[in-house]
């Protein structure tokens, strides 16, 4: 059985959590073998799977689909899915209807954007037996509202609030927070200040654990080079000249060669 102690186990012994996102059965297979600690089926699938500009396309089908994919590869790590944009917002209802089709999907939790009005929803899923992550930050489902993908938590207003609302997720009973695109002051600030883990994503060395996207760490779009990305693999232009490799190969009559041939 797989369970999400791996947050509390390495939070107090002081080890890093390791995630990353992942969205279909055979990259599941692999990130089954890593040493990775746990998985997102995150949202920006929409982006990084579907070729949308932002998160906001993602829907709970889309969701629910990738859900199921990956956790047909992923057999020993926690797996959770992201409560897709307003999802969480359309009465508690439709909100229960969407965990309960992830859970049955194969989700162990769910992560959900923000904190105020979202608690409520947050303290009712966990007291429903459900395991919740609280992401704060750069949240990308209100990215019309932040004025683009950009750093949060720059002034001193922005960043007390930022860990009151830590504070408040903590509160309502979130397993770990993810922390996106903040001052890597204000990631230890926020990680000193609550007893769960915090897993950054730009947001400095001193959070609890880090998050990537996969496609990210492994180089798949030479054109995305945030500050707080490192790439692994340089997947794009492998994959290029792979493709490349073959296409000469049919081009020269190369391939098949006999043994491949019946
Ligand atoms: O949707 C996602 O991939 C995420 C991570 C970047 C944390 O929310």
């Amino acid at each position: 059985m797989i369970n999400l102690q791996v947050f509390q186990q390495k939070n107090k012994s002081g080890q890093k959590i390791s995630m990353i996102t992942c969205y279909d059965y055979l990259s599941a297979c692999i990130l089954d073998k890593s040493d990775i600690d746990a998985v997102l089926v995150g949202d920006s699938l929409a982006m990084v799977m579907h070729g949308h500009e932002t998160t906001i396309p993602a829907t709970v089908d889309m969701m629910t689909l990738h859900v199921a994919a990956v956790n047909r590869g992923i057999k020993s790590k926690p797996l959770i899915a992201d409560m897709p944009f307003l999802a969480h917002r359309k009465g508690q209802t439709l909100t229960m209807e969407t965990v309960d089709r992830f859970c049955k999907s194969g989700a162990q939790a769910v992560k959900i954007e923000g904190a105020g009005d979202a608690l409520t929803d947050i303290e009712y899923i966990i007291r429903s037996g459900v395991p919740v992550m609280g992401h704060l930050g750069m949240t990308p489902q209100s990215v019309h509202q932040l004025g683009g993908h950009r750093l949060q938590g720059k002034g001193q207003k922005t960043a007390t609030q930022l860990i009151e609302n830590a504070k408040m997720l903590e509160q309502a009973g979130v397993f770990s927070i993810v922390l996106e695109m903040v001052p890597s002051s204000l990631g230890k600030k926020v990680t000193e200040a609550i007893s769960v883990p915090t897993i950054g994503i730009g947001a400095g060395v001193e959070t609890s654990g880090q998050i990537l996207v996969w496609h990210d760490l492994l180089g798949m779009n030479p054109s995305f080079k945030p500050k707080f990305l490192r790439t692994y693999l340089d997947a794009h232009y492998k994959i290029l000249e792979a493709l490349n490799g073959y296409c000469d190969d049919v081009k020269n009559k190369n391939f098949p060669s006999k043994q491949e041939s019946y």
